[in-house]
């Protein structure tokens, strides 16, 4: 008996399940073995989700009959690099797997892109499971398949699309995550909303209580962020439309993360695309789009449950206006004096702009500085 619940990616031959709810750590033998009968399989993770949670996984692996390689990594950032990257090709490879073994991601975002890229180029690609830890992973990077690893010249500059052929998203392990991760996972739920779900967005104000405290509503609402992901990804898996509005918020949000140096303390990714995603409607109302009551909606949101939703909520002092738009320059491709950006005509109707002027996102910048 399973209480999890199952989104369906819909990319057919390469269709796969993320199964969501508590203890699934505990069933990954089963659950793997049913899609990959007879594989052999390699743990990516870090040294801290190790300490917490590998033996439950090489447990249920042993139950099935499977020993794993186990690849440990130290945590943070940095482990998206090629150094990392070639010690797990190395440590797969000397395990001797083969092309339909597996690897398994275990971990958040940086083991599931690193050990994705990894499984993705490894004898041209071999089969790939994803565990994610944390909310963030679970609502976003373990699923669609995007893989990668930072550059010296910026972040997941090198990659490939290599989709998983599980994600099997344990609801248990969320309980021991520090709040201020949650909440940044937290944002990447909220983002759903905005983008197409309104009514999703409504019950969010009325239900996140449930969801920080780990009542129905969280597997509820991880299901539903998955369920609106997977819809994007199965109608634009190589973002060339539509996948872009997943970006919702990352354009102030990844400006921001980089004035501030990729410096956790200040701000990390989900708190800046909550930032992001307040600027955005704050913009899109500026812009004449939507109305202000939307932007002062999504703002009161992110501040009830915690979030950060403007540049002075950012701990230590911010580059100019001028320098901030430089960042987001640097992040996107201006074309004739025009930027690209996801806006919105209301919570739930965002749309791709792509001749939003950058004198207009100059100037927006300079009335929302907190200096
Ligand atoms: N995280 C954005 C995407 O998967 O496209």
């Amino acid at each position: 008996m399973s209480a999890a619940v199952t989104v369906e990616v819909g990319l057919g031959e390469r269709a796969y399940d993320i199964l969501i709810g508590p203890g699934l750590l505990g069933r990954a033998g089963v659950e793997i073995g049913k899609r990959l009968p007879g594989t052999r399989t390699a743990i990516v993770t870090d040294q801290n989700v190790a300490a917490a949670h590998l033996d439950t996984l090489t447990e249920s692996l042993a139950a099935s009959g499977v020993t794993p390689a186990v690849i440990t990594l130290p945590p943070g950032e940095k482990t998206k690099s090629f150094d990392a990257l070639q010690e797990v090709v190395d440590g797969v490879l000397a395990a001797k797997l083969e092309r339909g073994d597996a690897v398994i991601a275990l971990g958040g975002g940086v083991i599931g892109d690193l050990a994705g890229f990894a499984a993705g180029i490894v004898r041209r690609g071999m089969n790939f499971v994803q565990l994610p830890t944390s909310l963030l992973a679970q609502v976003d990077s373990s699923v669609g398949g995007k893989t990668g690893i930072n550059s010296p010249r910026g972040k997941n500059l090198v990659g490939v699309f290599h989709q998983p052929k599980l994600v099997l998203a344990d609801t248990a392990v969320l309980d021991t995550l520090p709040l201020r991760e949650f909440r940044a996972g937290y944002a990447e739920v909220a983002k759903y909303g905005l983008i197409d779900r309104p009514r999703f967005f409504d019950w969010l104000e009325n239900n996140w209580q449930d969801i920080f405290a780990g009542g129905p509503a969280r597997i509820e609402a991880i299901a539903e962020a998955c369920r609106a992901k997977a819809d994007v990804v199965a109608r634009d898996e190589f973002e060339t439309g539509d996948r872009a509005l997943l970006n919702l918020g990352h354009t102030f949000g990844h400006a921001l993360e980089a004035a501030t140096r990729y410096d956790s303390a200040r701000l990390v990714h989900g708190e800046g695309v909550a930032i992001g995603m307040a600027l955005a409607h704050r913009f899109s109302s500026r812009l004449n789009l939507a109305s202000p009551d939307d932007a002062a909606r999504v703002e009161a949101h992110l501040k009830a449950v915690g979030l950060p939703w403007r540049m002075a909520d950012i701990p230590g002092e911010l580059p100019n206006a001028e320098a901030l738009l430089g960042f987001i320059a640097q992040d996107k491709k201006v074309q004739r004096g025009a930027l690209t950006f996801i806006l919105t005509r209301g919570i739930g109707q965002s749309f791709i702009a792509k001749d939003v002027p950058t004198s207009e996102v100059l100037s927006f910048l300079k009335e929302n500085h907190p200096a």
